[in-house]
């Protein structure tokens, strides 16, 4: 019963995976926060609630171990061709998620390049909880995008696509709708207690502490941020999330990031399998140097799209925001600004 309302306690979470009742459960976003020192429990639910969490502009954090490592091995035979083992190459990781993959990346090209440092980026690094007693919260992005209501014993999802078809959750679901929008928010965001909940993995994060070489940050993957002689943005750019025109700009942010001779790989995982196309940027245009299984649904929209000369970013104005998760200190109520939205 209790997970078919939802789930909103370590315990219930707990009971749940004995009863093998977690797949399909609205489970609390609550639960993805864990101490310093998380168990394997922990962990395991943080990264179950990450594979079925759904952000406000539609794409999924759907991310998991491994997944990414035969990609790794490419880029690192192709890297390895071009540069001397004391280049000091910078890689983006971006829309990395929960920067799990990014870690694991890390783990392979760290001791072949030992002055590479690799930024791992998302939109959306972490949520806010705002507790408004009696147990009942909204989870919300920092820009102020409803994700959940809490309501013991209910756990109800405010970005579903498709309107609940179970009556009761509906009628809570457009009933936490409006009573958002009293709370009278940002403004008034002294008189709540809230909370900041990383998305970020453990592992990736106790990486980033021992190995400054790791950083995680907010960054947009339509950003341009020139000088980079690898960018990953695996699972982003994808025609299911983005119409045609908006990846053209994905292709050429990626083209105005990179430096002449630099690596993009963009691809798509479905299952366990990957298809990857790996460019190499020249002066002008794009050169496929490598694929793995069918290449990028984007290939070909690439190769045609003639890359944009140089201009001021789109995001500028939360360039200036990007901050290292580890310098944030309070958690910042800014919705109302331009979001990072796709
Ligand atoms: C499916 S996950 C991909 C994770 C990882 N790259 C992988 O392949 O396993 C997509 C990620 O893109 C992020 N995202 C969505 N829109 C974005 C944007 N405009 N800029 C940067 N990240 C974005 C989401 O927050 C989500 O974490």
């Amino acid at each position: 019963m209790i997970s078919r309302l939802g789930i909103f306690t370590a315990d219930q979470y707990a009971r749940a995976t004995i009863r093998g009742r977690v797949d399909g459960s609205a489970i609390s976003y609550d639960l993805l926060q864990i101490d310093d020192h998380p168990t394997e429990a922990e962990i395991s639910r943080f990264e179950q609630i990450s594979l079925g969490f759904r952000t406000s502009n539609g794409t999924t954090r759907l991310t998991f171990r491994r997944r990414l490592l035969e990609v790794d091995t490419t880029t690192l035979e192709l890297v390895q061709q071009w540069h001397p083992r004391d280049a000091e190459l910078h890689v983006e990781d971006r829309a990395a998620s929960n920067c799990l993959t990014s870690a694991e990346l890390a783990e392979q090209l760290f001791p072949v390049f030992p002055h590479a440092t690799i930024e791992a980026s998302d939109r959306l690094l972490y949520v806010l909880r705002i507790s408004l007693g009696r147990g009942k919260a909204y989870i919300i992005e920092p820009d102020g995008e409803l994700l959940q209501y809490i309501c013991p014993p209910f756990v109800v999802y405010l970005n579903s696509r498709e309107p609940y078809r179970c009556p009761v959750r509906r009628l809570i679901a457009a009933r936490a709708k409006r009573s958002f929008l009293q709370l009278g928010l940002p403004q008034r965001c002294g008189e709540y207690a809230i909370e900041r909940i990383s998305c970020v993995h453990p592992e990736a994060d106790s990486f980033c502490k021992r190995d400054p070489r790791l950083r995680i940050c907010t960054r947009s993957v339509f950003e341009h941020h020139p000088g980079l002689d690898v960018l990953r943005t695996m699972n982003i750019l994808n025609k299911a999330y983005f119409p045609l025109e908006r990846l053209v700009e994905g292709a050429n942010a990626a083209f105005q990031s990179l430096k002449p001779g630099g690596l993009w790989i963009v691809g798509r995982t479905s299952g366990n399998t990957n298809d990857v196309t790996f460019f190499r940027r020249t002066e002008y245009k794009w050169e496929v140097m490598a694929r793995i299984g069918k290449g990028s649904e984007i290939e070909e929209l690439v190769d045609g799209a003639f890359p944009t000369t140089s201009r001021g970013s789109s995001f500028s104005k939360n360039n200036t925001q990007s901050t290292l998760l580890r310098q944030a200190s309070l958690p910042p109520c800014h919705f109302g600004e331009n979001s990072l939205a796709a």
